[in-house]
């Protein structure tokens, strides 16, 4: 099955990535590799998820060339300004024993975030190339609105999403300005999938409730999702979702699915959803 691509603002990110928190080491590394020979071609790391190396050990092992593999990386919140950044990003890029990263992501905002400082610091690994994209996760609509308003052409934010969790709003925004957003926790965690609705519709596919929750955002527009699966059974049944087609019915029955459950946010950690 081809895998889509979603493009947004210069960027081409393959719509089903390998989400790799909290996997460290030797696990990580064969996650990795597992999943770049079953077809993915993006993963997910961050500095503060203490994987890159393997991420990256993972990645050369697979033979794969480089520029076949889309790499992103975060990096953490105690890094407030651009040259904080920077420091940072080239650990990160010594860790992933690589050039360059696809996309580079401000993780969390902080109550110390110097926004235009953090941005142009961005543009400027962007400008040298170390970066293809850059973006943002977890910045809620009015930092978001902020943000974009610097024009530095951010092209993807990474947030929850899932069937349970409405994103209508930030999902508006970034259409409008022409980014991609990336779901994070798209599998609701995985154990929270046990919805009767859902359950119908999956049975109704021969399909599983993970498949129908990773195709219903393959069915939003500009949307990518960022699955996290340490075996390859479970890796290979996520790709399993690029063959489903889902009707009005389904839709509907999702549709129907409680919509407010936020299963990351972390007390100190969490912006204010709403009105931050
Ligand atoms: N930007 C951020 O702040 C942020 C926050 C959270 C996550 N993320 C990124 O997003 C990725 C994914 O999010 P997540 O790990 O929170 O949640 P998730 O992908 O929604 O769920 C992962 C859980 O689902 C299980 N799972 C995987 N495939 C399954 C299937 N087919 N059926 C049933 N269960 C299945 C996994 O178990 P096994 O692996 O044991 O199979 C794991 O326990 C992370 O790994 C990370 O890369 C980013």
């Amino acid at each position: 099955m081809q895998m889509p691509i979603l493009e947004a603002n210069g960027m081409r990110m393959p719509r089903i990535g390998l989400g790799t928190w909290p996997m460290k080491g030797a696990e990580c590394q064969s996650a990795v590799e597992s999943a770049l020979s079953l077809g993915y071609r993006h993963v997910d790391t961050a500095e503060m998820y203490g994987n890159e190396d393997a991420v990256g050990a993972g990645i050369a092992a697979s033979g794969l060339p480089r520029g076949e593999v889309f790499l992103t990386t975060k990096i953490w919140n105690d890094k407030p300004n651009g040259p904080a950044i920077r420091r940072a990003f080239d650990l990160s890029l010594k860790r992933l024993a690589t050039p360059y990263v696809d996309l580079l992501l401000i993780h969390w905002p902080s109550a110390e975030l110097d926004l235009d400082s953090a941005l142009d610091g961005l543009a400027a690994i962007r400008a040298e190339g170390l970066a293809r994209s850059i973006g943002v996760s977890n910045f809620p609509p009015k930092l978001l609105q902020r943000a974009i308003g610097k024009g530095v052409g951010l092209a993807c934010l990474q947030v929850e999403f899932h069937v349970m969790l409405d994103q209508s709003k930030l999902l508006g925004i970034c259409r409008a300005a022409g980014m991609g957003l990336t779901a994070y926790s798209p599998l609701a965690k995985g154990g929270n999938l046990d919805q009767p609705g859902l359950a119908r519709v999956a049975a109704k596919h021969g399909a599983t409730p993970a498949q129908l929750a990773l195709a219903w955002l393959l069915a939003q527009d500009g949307v990518a999702m960022v699955p996290k699966a340490a075996s390859p059974v479970r890796q290979k049944e996520n790709l399993g979702a690029l063959a489903l087609r889902l009707d009005a019915e389904d839709m509907a029955a999702i549709a129907a699915l409680p919509k407010d459950r936020r299963f990351v946010n972390p007390a100190g950690l969490a912006p204010d959803w709403v009105g931050g």
